[in-house]
């Protein structure tokens, strides 16, 4: 292209973007919206990920006050302010956080160039006070599995759970495809969302449905760790926690997958990652493993338990099997709802206090399935 075709070709992209971005400043009402409120995510080390969507594409950064300095965290990349997304994550210290009050803000940017940009209108969430303070005693889990669209379900089943929870943890399957992007924030996000306010953290633990589909790969972008790895250790006051990402339930060869998974390399390094953990990190009162699959005595031909009995964990929360069922051993397995079948749906509250891990679960109908101390 000649240096005037090419100048030419600018110009008339710039006049068109005036145009648009003049359209959507003159249009009374803002078409920048928050279409699914932030949600703070857990993801292990010293950092939350706070995730939000937007209707159009753009810009966005989390505003809070610490210490008397007015913060302003982009979500960015290597110093660049990510413009191209609907969907915005910003890693935010914990400590600034917890006990703190933020706001989400984006900007509608319809076009950014090599050297200028036209920004159209900005949305900006209500401010959330968040908790997420560290708790020695009575910390509150609701635990949650295998939503798969039934969100009326399993609202109808928290309505006969009356604690509040410190802590929210998504145990997979939330969704029972990742297809499309609409299908992450329209399901998981808003779950995450709606049920933790944007008040108190929310861990979630990836699923086998939540790895089918073209969107799947890119889901570690908005909740994955700083490596964006699924598999991580954290500490919430009396509570030390390993949370594993038990991937595909079928070997990497079945028909399903048509070749194009690798959870052979994943589970490898998970494993050995998992071997190296060190029990003296991990010297919270409560010791607990979260995982989707909670069956790791034989996982894809190893025991998974070997490695955690080590490290001193207490007990397995997981999802996976659509039931509420207590295995009782040396590691026990608590299976905490989800879908049972029927239009039947069921949510846990885990209770640690007093040196006791307490379970119950509930089901669409308010009838409590299990209830124990561990
Ligand atoms: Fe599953």
């Amino acid at each position: 292209m000649t240096a005037i075709a090419y100048y030419f070709k600018n110009v008339i992209i710039t006049v068109v973007a005036l145009i648009l971005c003049g359209v959507t400043w003159i249009i009374p009402f803002n078409l920048m919206k928050i279409t699914v409120a932030p949600a703070v995510f857990e993801t292990g080390g010293d950092y939350y990920n706070i995730v939000w969507e937007t209707s159009f594409k753009g810009s966005g950064c989390v505003k809070y006050t610490y210490n008397g300095e007015e913060k302003v965290v982009w979500d960015s990349n290597n110093g660049i302010i990510t413009s191209d997304d609907t969907v915005h994550s910003v890693r935010v210290p914990k400590e600034e956080l917890r006990g703190n009050t933020y706001t989400v803000e984006s900007q509608f940017i319809p076009f950014k160039f090599s050297y200028h940009c036209l920004k159209g209108r900005k949305c900006e969430s209500e401010p959330v006070v968040f908790g997420g303070e560290e708790k020695e005693a009575d910390i509150n889990i609701l635990c949650i599995a295998d939503i798969h669209e039934m969100e009326k379900e399993m609202n109808k089943a928290l309505s006969h759970i009356e604690e509040k929870a410190d802590l929210i943890c998504m145990i997979g399957d939330i969704t029972s495809e990742m297809r499309t992007k609409d299908q992450f924030t329209k399901f998981l996000l808003k779950d995450a969302a709606d049920l933790s306010g944007g008040a108190v953290p929310v861990v979630f633990t990836r699923g086998n449905h939540e790895t089918r589909g073209e969107y799947a790969g890119i889901l570690a972008d908005y909740l994955g760790d700083e490596d964006g790895k699924f598999y991580y250790t954290f500490d919430f006051g009396a509570l030390s926690a390993v949370v594993i990402d038990s991937g595909e339930d079928k070997e990497d060869s079945h028909k399903e997958y048509s070749g194009l998974v690798d959870f052979e390399s994943l589970r490898n390094e998970e494993y050995e990652w998992l071997c190296e953990l060190d029990k003296k990190e991990l010297d919270g009162r409560y010791r607990i493993v979260f995982s989707h699959e909670p069956i790791l005595d034989n996982h894809f031909g190893k025991a998974w338990t070997e490695p955690l009995k080590k490290l001193g964990m207490e007990l397995i929360v997981g999802g996976h099997w659509h039931e509420s069922r207590f295995d009782e051993g040396e590691l026990p397995v608590f299976i905490v709802g989800g879908n049972l079948g029927d239009g039947q749906w069921a949510a846990s509250m885990m209770k640690l206090s007093n040196g006791k891990i307490s379970v119950k679960t509930v089901d669409t109908e308010g009838n409590i399935l299990l209830e124990k101390d561990v």
